[in-house]
């Protein structure tokens, strides 16, 4: 029986209000889906009310950033010893924070080992922008990607970590990756996993997808053998779209 990982990124959205609005619709059509684990990655200020609507635990929480940082004088920002008493995952290193906020592998690495530090699971972000793939240059982003953001845990660590392939160019803009795109990617990871902290953690790695994931591909998506799971922005914003999308894993899950 194969297990997936369905993680909600609500970026920029929803107002504590309005979460608790979308929770209560998700969780309206929710059935219990034995071998999915859904995750829900609100804005800060909207975990809390997030947490306390959630029933049965038929969701789990993620924080969409961390600093590396446990507790200091750094205005304006959430460290991961807060986030452990509220979230299960945190994502890391996601392209928007590494375009818009400058984040780098050398950041990243520090806000993964922070997240394991204090139990969270980082799912770390890799993927390649459209000038990279344009130029044949995939898989150098990837494995570099990986290479930096991985360079501060331990071979003991690395199997509390998620990897999500998410490339640029699929993100927001409805050109979703094909799946015979996404495929030899994530061989590179798996591979690049191996070369980091050989063949055991490389197996048991979870991948996740994301990028204009919808109820129309995830199919498509989820048979690809070495796939995880999905991470899912805008979709994930509409609750029919994201229960479908859960709903769809968990069939295929159960006929495997
Ligand atoms: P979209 O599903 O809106 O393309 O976003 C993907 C993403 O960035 C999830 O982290």
């Amino acid at each position: 029986m194969k297990h997936f990982t369905i993680v909600g990124n609500w970026k920029m959205h929803q107002t504590p209000e309005q979460a608790v609005r979308l929770v209560a619709r998700l969780q309206e059509k929710a059935k219990p889906r034995t071998h999915v684990t859904s995750v829900l990655c609100p804005p800060f200020v909207s975990i809390p009310a997030v947490k306390a609507e959630i029933q049965d635990d038929l969701f789990k929480l993620g924080a969409q950033n961390l600093n590396e940082k446990d507790e200091g004088a750094f205005t304006g920002e959430v460290s991961g010893a807060m986030l452990k008493e509220l979230a299960d995952y945190v994502i890391v290193g996601h392209s928007e924070r590494r375009h818009y906020e400058h984040e780098t592998d050398k950041r990243i690495a520090k806000k993964v080992a922070a997240a394991l530090r204090n139990g969270l699971t980082p799912i770390l972000c890799v993927g390649e922008k459209l000038s990279d793939k344009q130029d044949g240059h995939t898989r150098r982003v990837v494995v570099d990607q990986l290479q930096g953001g991985l360079s501060q845990i331990t071979g003991a660590e690395i199997g509390k970590v998620i990897v999500a392939y998410e490339p640029v160019w699929a993100i927001g803009t409805g050109e979703s990756a094909a799946p015979d795109q996404v495929e030899p990617v994530v061989n590179v990871i798996r591979q690049t996993i191996e070369e980091m902290f050989g063949e055991a953690a490389s197996g048991s790695l979870e991948i996740l997808y994301g990028g204009s994931v919808s109820p129309d591909n995830v199919k498509a998506y989820l048979v690809i053998e070495h796939i995880n799971g999905l991470l899912v922005g805008g979709a994930s914003l509409n609750f029919e779209q994201f229960t479908a999308i859960m709903d769809t894993a968990a069939s295929i899950s159960d006929g495997r």
